[in-house]
């Protein structure tokens, strides 16, 4: 009997809240799991939840997808790399021309690239799909990016922009281009998320060791900020996780969690994609640093017995600063994860859509906030592509810089690691100098290796007559 709108295989916290979330719209889901115990339990908790109505369980692979109507949806929550392959595999024989996969899980988007380059010829529409907004998302609406087989993305739309998270009613979902765009855009959003939260955490820091504010102020601070220019999930957070307590001890539980960050992946690849594509990303490239160099504790303990402990801000610091500081380092954050985009779409000629981007991003996902809604906005008027050079945002970015200044100038006096605010300054220093010194760095590429460079109006491929340094 085909019952089901869709399928969805991979029972884990994430696929077990999108089938919820598919259910609760009205769409009936097939649901399968290697463990078919795992099946059972999911069922347990649809029918709690008054949703087992809606959903075909089924433990044998042929029988799952029997029961999907076609052209057949079928979303795999699996984990990302060689789980994803296989399970491929395993579907292909069950499918007809015209069906998909919609892979939902964190994959590196030269993968899903791989992979529906591998499908389109046999008929099968793969869709690489980038779902944000964690456990609470998925089960009441994330944040999703769709990338791949464009015509399957039409049969799934219905159901993808239903269970996904809505700003002013607009669905925060869309079709963002071919291949492996959809998990492309997934992983620069990581690392703008990285990004955002690094800086938050630097702040944190200032006004923990710097302005000796305990966490029920800093909580209050973020608190604060969060009815401002600030607003958004992640400030929001910040304020709850910074006001927690530790039912066990009755301390902050912040100053109880090891300062030792983890990560799983999509920062680096986002830094590497920028990289690759020669895209300057100091923020996020800082961002991934910080938690290379967090997760080196014993190290760090070690150097702070050599060189002592920080001599610590002095001077009255600005809350106020502080605040604008933290807005100028997103500007040049999310400048630079569009600007990646905006090189990778070029490249890869997806024609990413930057405005519709920083639509879907304004609700449902890990990094949603008031500052997209802006975005979005300026983006919509067109014209240039570097949020530096957005007419709404140089203004703020105007306005904001001096802040971001005088703390990194603070920070460095007082020996604070502001790696990623201070790799945003950077970036917007070089980003406005008219001139720069590159041309020190061709003098000395001639030098060493005869790479020539460009004069004013003698061309560009100029030669120094340079003295022998054999001697040295
Ligand atoms: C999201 C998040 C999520 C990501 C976590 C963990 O958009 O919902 O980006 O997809 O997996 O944030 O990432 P790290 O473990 O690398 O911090």
């Amino acid at each position: 009997m085909t019952t089901a709108d869709i399928g969805l295989i991979g029972l884990a916290v994430m696929g077990s809240n999108l089938a919820l979330n598919i259910a609760e719209k009205g769409y009936t889901v097939a649901v399968h799991n290697r463990t078919a115990a795992r099946i059972d339990d999911f069922m347990v908790m649809a029918k709690a939840q008054g949703l087992d109505g809606k959903v075909v369980p089924e433990a044998d692979l042929a029988a799952f997808i029997a029961t999907i109507k076609q052209p057949r949806s079928v979303i795999i929550m699996v984990k990302a790399g060689a789980p994803v392959d296989e399970m491929i595999e395993h579907l292909l024989p069950h499918l007809d021309a015209g069906d998909a996969i919609l892979e939902c899980g964190n994959s590196l988007y030269t993968d899903t690239q791989r992979r529906f380059d591998y499908l389109t010829p046999k008929g099968i529409g793969y869709l690489g799909i980038g779902v944000s907004g964690g456990e609470e998302g998925a089960r009441h609406g994330p944040s999703i990016m769709v990338g791949g087989a464009e015509q399957q993305w039409k049969n799934a739309q219905p159901i993808l922009e239903a269970i996904s998270a809505k700003f002013n009613g607009e669905p925060c979902c869309a079709y963002l281009g071919v291949g492996g765009a959809g998990h492309f855009v997934k992983t620069i959003h990581n690392g703008i998320e990285y990004g955002d939260m690094q800086m938050i955490a630097e702040v944190y820091g200032v006004m923990r060791d710097g302005l000796g504010m305990n966490p029920t102020a800093a909580s209050e601070v973020f608190k604060e900020w969060n009815k401002g220019p600030l607003n958004s999930y992640l400030i929001e957070i910040a304020g709850h996780v910074l006001a927690a307590v530790d039912p066990q001890t009755g301390k902050p539980l912040v100053d109880l969690i090891i300062d030792k960050a983890g990560q799983k992946g999509t920062g680096v690849w986002s830094a590497i994609a920028a990289q690759l594509l020669g895209v300057p990303a100091t923020a996020i490239e800082g961002a991934v640093a910080a938690r290379a160099i967090s997760a080196r504790k014993d190290e760090r303990l070690a150097a702070e017995a050599v060189y002592g402990k920080r001599t610590g801000i002095s001077g009255q610091l600005d809350l106020g600063d502080l605040e604008k500081a933290l807005l100028a380092g997103k500007i040049v954050s999310y400048a630079q994860g569009f600007d990646v985009m905006a090189r990778a779409s070029a490249e890869n000629g997806w024609n990413l859509p930057l405005a519709t981007i920083a639509k879907i991003w304004r609700a449902g996902c890990i990094i949603r906030s008031r500052f997209l809604d802006q975005m979005s906005a300026a983006y919509v008027k067109g014209g240039a592509t570097n949020l530096l050079m957005v007419p709404d945002f140089i203004g703020i970015m105007k306005d904001a810089h001096p802040s971001l200044r005088k703390i990194v100038a603070a920070g460095a006096l007082g020996e604070f690691p502001l790696v990623c605010l201070s790799a945003s300054l950077a970036y917007f220093d070089s980003y406005r100098q008219g001139r720069g010194t590159a041309n020190l760095i061709q003098g000395l590429r001639d030098f060493f290796g005869a790479h020539g460079f460009e004069i004013e109006g003698r061309g560009a491929d100029q030669h120094g007559k340079w003295p022998s340094t054999l001697g040295f």
